[in-house]
């Protein structure tokens, strides 16, 4: 028997317990007849006449000091005190495995050296893309490819919203009320929709693709909190969808990485990514193109990851899991610096916006008093130059 417990019992971590319990036949069979069983639940709450009652503990120190726990789940999020609870049980011998991406994103190379450094493990497939395989993949079945190229929808609570703005027609904040509903949105959804989950996302997978460190603090991002009803109707009338796009690609020297809003056609895999669904695309110099895509949030799906983890390290105990995490930095390439395509939402005359961009082909949606085109590749910073020049460029959104 391999005993467990979980630090946080909302979402995620009830996911685990339901996952960890409801598929306890199948476990069994997979560890060759070794059972997982949870013995302790941490959280500050009660939860009267919930099968976890019995082994819901307030005290984080009933987890730490049981030798008998092996491996613990941490689905508290936020980085205090998940980040000190962490630390101390890694320092106890303890495994750990966690969905918690502001954490893995700002102290993940340090607890997994904690981790090596007394011999346990510190996994995160939950971290990104939900219940998505996906750093199982750039950890392992990838691991003998150069990978240039990681992009994708990596937030549902974003996707979601932007589906249902566009398939529905429904208002921003009441999609957004949907996706908290359904267990999607972060505690504090202003992490979601300023694309500040997609940021640490994308920083974790490119550190892990590229093997150095990239920091999410340096990644460009945008969120969606701009994107209205006259964008999806431009995007509609163009065949696009708007679609929140994280990607970066390593380049001579470093890399450049960012998230931001970005319009997809039909020829993008990404262009059917709709609702709750994550999808990544990696590009490696042998594989070539790789995508995975599946549920990006929500309960059960996050909690599968999760409990992945607590198989994979239970089922190599005094095992290291090695993994290509390194504390050398990589540079990133400045985001004004990298060249797109951008569709214009313009308030002027069509001459005027030809004096601007040169040959370009207009599109009008009935009711808008604007025009929209896409111009020729440019920089964020050639744009910028072009804004300089006239007051009537309302928005502009890359092409992705
Ligand atoms: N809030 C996150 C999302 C949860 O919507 O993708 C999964 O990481």
């Amino acid at each position: 028997m391999i005993k467990t417990a979980i630090m946080g019992y909302g979402t995620v971590g009830a996911g685990v317990y339901r996952v960890l319990t409801k598929n306890r036949e199948e476990i069994t069979r997979r560890m060759e007849g070794e059972e997982i069983v949870v013995g302790h639940v941490l959280d500050l709450r009660d939860f009267p006449g919930d099968p976890v009652e019995e082994i819901l503990t307030h005290d984080f120190q009933d987890i730490l000091n049981d030798q008998e726990v092996k491996i613990v789940v941490e689905t508290m999020g936020g980085l205090r005190p998940a980040y000190s609870f962490t630390k101390q049980l890694l320092e106890a011998g303890k495994s750990v495995c966690t969905s918690n991406k502001e954490l893995v994103a700002e102290y993940g190379l340090e607890l997994r050296e904690v981790a090596h450094a007394n011999g346990v493990n510190y996994l995160f497939e939950a971290s990104c893309g939900g219940g998505i395989p996906v750093i199982h993949v750039l950890d392992g079945a990838l691991t003998a490819d150069a990978i240039d190229e990681v992009s994708g929808i990596l937030n549902g609570t974003t996707n979601y919203i932007l589906t249902q703005m566009t398939k529905e027609g429904q208002e921003f904040g009441a999609a957004l009320k949907a996706a908290q509903e359904m267990g999607y949105a972060e505690l504090h959804p202003e992490a979601d929709i300023e694309g500040h989950d997609a940021q640490r996302k994308i920083a974790i997978l490119s550190t892990l693709a590229y093997g150095k460190f990239i920091s999410y603090k340096n990644v460009y991002t945008e969120g969606i909190s701009c994107v209205d009803g006259t964008d999806i109707a431009f995007a509609k009338a163009v065949g696009r969808k708007i679609k929140l796009i994280a990607r970066s690609r390593r380049i001579e020297n470093g890399a450049y990485a960012m998230v931001a809003p970005m319009m997809i056609g039909r020829e993008n895999l990404l262009y059917n990514v709709d609702g709750v669904l994550n999808a990544v695309q990696i590009h490696g110099n042998a594989v070539g193109d790789v995508t995975l895509f599946g549920s990006g949030a929500g309960s059960l799906p996050t909690a599968s990851a999760v409990a992945g983890d607590v198989i994979s390290i239970a089922r190599s105990m005094d095992r290291r899991i090695p993994s290509d995490w390194s504390g050398e930095t990589l540079p990133l390439l400045e985001s004004e610096a990298v060249p797109f395509a951008f569709f214009v939402r313009f308030s002027g005359s069509e001459d005027e916006a030809r004096a601007l961009f040169g040959d370009i082909s207009v599109v009008r949606v009935e009711g808008i008093n604007e025009i929209g085109f896409t111009t020729s590749l440019m920089t964020e910073k050639e744009l910028q130059e072009v804004r300089a020049k006239t007051e009537h460029i309302v928005k502009a959104m890359r092409l992705g």
